[in-house]
């Protein structure tokens, strides 16, 4: 699909008209990322917004003892890294690729130009802007009051949810999850996943291959919440 063809796609991009579109496919420079590569770090100088054409991104919190949190996960057709443009501050947290990627890149200047003449992306800006502070709140939220197996059901009912393919009775979530990752995105050990992953699979409820997970009882594991 060439930039123009997906740019028309691009949730952000809706409301721009064909000649719109057309100026920015122009300007768009396209970057491939294999799996693992980092994109930008935090505290780097941010100088780009980002849209994703193909593959998964996390945006990770590192930490000096190794271990990370997992803020978001971001898929084809999301943009990420619009608030070093949008503040003029460093990269908030790093963006490292979860699968091989190709990413659009957009220079500030661009960007800011772009939403000077488009009402419409300010309030889908706004809007995603929104929905990840509520995501984060209730990031906060779980890790403060649910404990892991809550957190944990609650992470794969979400995933399913946003990522999850329809396979006859199944949910199955290709995103290449290590169990690392699954546990960065809840705020616990590989170890507790480990068996928390062990405890679901022995009832049923899900089965795991090293790169996808599978959901075999959605409503099951929603009961585990709590
Ligand atoms: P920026 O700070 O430029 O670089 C890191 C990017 O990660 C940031 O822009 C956002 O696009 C994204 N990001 C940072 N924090 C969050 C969060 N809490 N939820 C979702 N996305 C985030």
């Amino acid at each position: 699909m060439s930039s123009l063809e997906f740019l028309r796609q691009v949730p952000l991009f809706q409301s721009l008209s064909k000649a719109d579109t057309e100026k920015l496919a122009a300007v768009l420079r396209r970057q491939s990322l294999k799996k693992g590569e980092a994109l930008f770090r935090k505290g780097a100088e941010g100088t780009t917004l980002y849209i994703i054409a193909e593959g998964a991104i996390k945006i990770v919190l590192p930490s000096r003892m190794g271990s990370e949190v997992i803020l978001a996960i971001f898929s084809e057709g999301d943009f990420f890294g619009e608030m070093a443009l949008l503040d003029g501050r460093p990269r908030s947290a790093d963006a490292v690729a979860l699968s091989p990627c190709e990413v659009l890149a957009l220079n500030r200047r661009d960007f800011l130009a772009f939403l000077k003449n488009n009402e419409e992306a300010i309030r889908s800006i706004l809007y995603s802007l929104s929905m990840r502070l509520r995501k984060t709140d209730d990031l906060l939220e779980d890790t403060c009051f649910l404990n892991i197996s809550g957190r944990f059901a609650k992470k794969l009912v979400e995933l399913a949810d946003t990522y999850g393919r329809r396979e006859g009775d199944t949910i199955l979530i290709d995103l290449r999850l290590s169990q690392k990752d699954m546990a960065s995105m809840v705020g616990a050990t590989r170890e507790s996943i480990n068996k928390e992953f062990r405890v679901l699979r022995e009832k049923g409820l899900v089965s795991v291959t090293e790169s996808t997970i599978r959901i075999h009882n959605l409503e099951r594991l929603k009961r585990r919440i709590h």
